[in-house]
This record gives C-alpha cells, structure tokens and sequence, in this order.
C-alpha cells in the first residue's frame, strides 16, 4: 500500500490548478443512464470514486470512452463520453455499492428511465450511519414502490414515475441529485422543497438542462422541475472543485505561503473565505482564481459550525482543524452535518495537537508546533488534513493508508510539490 511522506516546514509559494469536482463529477456521470444519446462530461477528475463508478455504470450498460484532453490552457481534466444505447442491467451490486456510497445515485435514474431498480445498500460508512430514507420517502412521493430485500433496495414503477411534492425534512445532497434526475423523466410537475443548494447540486441541473429537462430555483431551496418523455444527449463541463480549492487555501495558510489557485471560483468558498479572513488569511481575486496568503502575522483561533451550502461545508472541517491546531488562542468547531467525524482528532493529537472533543464540538487550543509522526487516516477529509498537519510539522510525517486521499485528491503530492513541498509518495 503507498504511503506519503513529508517534511514539514516550508512555505507553500507558487500555483496550483483545481481540479473538476469529485462530488459534481459522480452524479453527472450517473445523469448519462437517463438518456439513449451521448453525454460528454469535460474536466473530469482522474480519481480512484470516478473508476470505481465508471465500472458499476459499464455493468449497467453505459459505454464509456475518451474523448481526448482538455484543450490546452484550459482546466485540466478528461473528456470521456457516456453512452447507454440500452440499459442491461438494473442491479447495483453489493461489491460495488459498498465501495462508494455515492452509488445509491444510480437508483432515481434507473427507475426512472426502466421504471425498476435494484441497488444495494451502501452499508455503514466510517463517517456515521449516513442512512437513505430521504433518498427512498422521495421516490415513493414520485410513485415508486419501495421494497427492501436481503440487504437491496427495489424501486418499481411499471407505469413511469409521476412527478409530486417533496418535502425534505433534512437537506440531503445526495437525496436532492437522485430525486432531481428521477423527477426529469417523471410525468408532470415535481417540487423539491428544502432541496440541497449546493454548487454540486446546480451544476447536475444545468447539465440536466443541457439535456432538455425543464428545472427552475437551482441554487435555492425550492427546485420544480417540469418532467420531460425523453432527455438528449448534451456536453457538460464539471464544476470546479470546492472542497480541493479550500484544501490547498489552507495548505498555503498553515505553512505562512502565498499561493495562487487557479481554474477555480472564490464564490464557490465564500464561508471558508469568511472564516479564514478572520483568522488572519488574506484572499485577492486573480484571473480565472484566486490568491491566497499568509504573510502577515500568525494565525488565530476562529469558532466555526458546519453547515449546508452556503454555510461551512462539513467536507473542510477536518482540513480547518488541522490549521487550527497551530493557530493563537482557541477555537471551537461544531460539526453538526454527520455524527463520527472526528477521527482525525487522535491522529492530529499524535502530532502535538491539543483538542478535547465534547459531543460534536472540538475545542482547538493552539500550539507554538506540530511534530512529524506516522499516521493513518480513515477517510478522504481526514487523510487529507493530515497531510496539511505534515506540512507544517517539524521533522518527517509519513501518512499510511494513501488510498483514502486518492479516492478524491487528484495528484495531490504533485499539486504540493509544485509549490515547493518536501512530499512524496512511496509506492508498496
Ligand atoms: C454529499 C457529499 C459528501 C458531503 C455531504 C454533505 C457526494 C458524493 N458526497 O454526501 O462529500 O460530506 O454531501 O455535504 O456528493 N441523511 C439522512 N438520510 C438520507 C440521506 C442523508 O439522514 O437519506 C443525512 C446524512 O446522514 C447526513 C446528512 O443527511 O447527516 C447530509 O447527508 P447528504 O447531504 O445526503 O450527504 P451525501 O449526499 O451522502
């Protein structure tokens, strides 16, 4: 299993290309089961979650191939066009499902577009319970019956699915996207309210779009959405990545360096923008991105809650505290998206950090430095502020169980060592 390594202590100086989006890229590649012709997806990630969802969806019957680079001196990214002439297959098996959760998107599409699905349960998830119910309660108000069956879930509707009301108790994302595609095949209207107004989520609607559907309030909390008989082929371009753009905005905070992300959007961060202003981090729009820096002063502890869109986003709260961890003073950051997302604590806690957690909140109190150390992360977010910690620790951090960054970090060693990190991978 690789691992990486890291000698911490040298400011981050340079540019670093943001990727397309991980979370935008998986329900956009699952979008292509809607429809007979071609979708082409530019600027997608190449990234461990996209190849294991690119098998599920090739058991399905979708076609998968290149369709060259980006063009030169645009966004990086593939081309890939997927094609789903004819669905053969409506089952989402266990071994793939249990991989990556984000599977479960394939579901609303299947229904819709062969009117039965048959998905496994994603299972328990190292980051809390994260159950489906909204996900299943959204289809049967679209007039699916649900059944539940040696560990799959069954959605049939023989006659289509027909659009209808509904009302999210909580905001989902992923519930949001799975309905949202359903409902674009539905028959009549469908209002999803309390949707998910995550950037994510607006760039699976405008592709949506660009395939004929018929979707107005993207962005907000109420999306209606106008059922169309049949989608069309359409060319799409993945978002920007906001949880890699916040990742390295960090990473160039934590070690005092001044760093330039560029293909990126600053909208796209506004609350981490917010947060680490007030931390000390100075933000200046460039072409096509933005600059980011520590030059003056030392951080300081700033309190934070994670939130939906637009609020903090829970899938950066690992990298904050990682920054925190050497900021002056204190900080207290809530974690209130999913339950169990403190795993990092301890490792960080190897390292130096001094955190107390008290139910979903941490109490950060800074440090003067963090040591080197070996350590293990146990998700994708975790891992990745370990990475960060490294950075700026004294001495030599070697990071175990690499898999984790490379289900959403695209060369991340790479991007780092381009600005001058002491990082590299070790394979094995
Ligand atoms: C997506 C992101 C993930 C991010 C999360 C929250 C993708 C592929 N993943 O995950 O990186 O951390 O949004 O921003 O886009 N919930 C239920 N029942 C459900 C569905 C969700 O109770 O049926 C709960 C979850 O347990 C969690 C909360 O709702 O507490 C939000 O989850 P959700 O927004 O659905 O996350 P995902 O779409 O799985």
């Amino acid at each position: 299993m690789d691992r990486i390594r890291i000698r911490g202590g040298t400011p981050l100086k340079g540019t670093i290309r943001i990727s397309g989006a991980k979370n935008a890229a998986l329900p956009l590649m699952t979008a292509s089961l809607l429809t007979d012709e071609t979708l082409t997806l530019s600027r997608l990630p190449e990234l461990a979650d996209i190849k294991t969802l690119s098998t599920l969806l090739g058991q399905h019957g979708v076609h998968i191939t290149p369709n060259g680079h980006a063009p030169e001196g645009g966004p990086t990214g593939r081309v890939m066009d997927f094609t789903t002439k004819a669905v053969t297959n409506t089952t989402a098996p266990y071994d793939l499902v249990r991989k990556m959760r984000a599977s479960i998107l394939v579901l609303g599409p299947l229904a819709a577009r062969c009117g039965e699905a048959r998905v496994s349960l994603p299972g328990g998830c190292a980051i809390g319970a994260r159950p489906v119910d909204l996900h299943l309660t959204g289809l049967e108000q679209l007039g699916a019956e649900i059944e539940l069956d040696g560990g799959y879930v069954i959605a049939r509707a023989p006659n289509g699915l027909t659009g209808g009301r509904v009302v999210f108790p909580k905001v989902s994302v992923g519930a949001t996207e799975n309905l949202m595609m359903a409902a674009a095949l539905a028959k009549g209207e469908t209002a999803l309210i309390n949707a998910a107004r995550e950037p994510e989520v607006t760039d699976l609607g405008e592709c949506l779009i660009a395939m004929g559907a018929e979707i107005e309030g993207l962005g907000t909390d109420s999306i209606m959405i106008q059922g169309k008989d049949r989608l069309h082929g359409a060319h799409h371009a993945v978002v920007a990545d906001r949880i890699e753009t916040g990742t390295f905005a960090m990473a160039a905070a934590i070690t005092g360096g001044d760093v330039v992300l560029q293909d990126t959007r600053l909208d796209l961060v506004e609350a981490m923008k917010g947060l680490l202003t007030e931390a000390g981090v100075e933000f200046e729009p460039v072409d096509g991105g933005f600059r980011v820096s520590r030059r003056n002063g030392p951080l300081v502890g700033a309190d934070v809650m994670t939130e939906p869109f637009p609020g903090f986003p829970t899938d950066l709260q690992a990298q904050y505290m990682a920054l925190m961890t050497v900021a002056e003073g204190a900080s207290m950051i809530t974690e209130t998206i999913f339950e169990n997302r403190f795993m990092h604590v301890p490792e960080l806690a190897r390292m130096g950090a001094n955190i107390n957690i008290h139910g979903r909140s941490a109490l950060v109190r800074g440090v003067r430095r963090l040591t080197g150390a070996p350590v293990m992360a146990t998700d994708l977010r975790a891992s990745v502020s370990l990475v960060l910690a490294g950075l700026a620790a004294e001495g030599e951090t070697v990071l175990n169980r690499v898999y984790h960054l490379d289900r959403g970090y695209e060369r991340v060693e790479q991007k780092l060592a381009g600005c001058g990190a002491e990082i590299e991978r070790i394979r094995g």
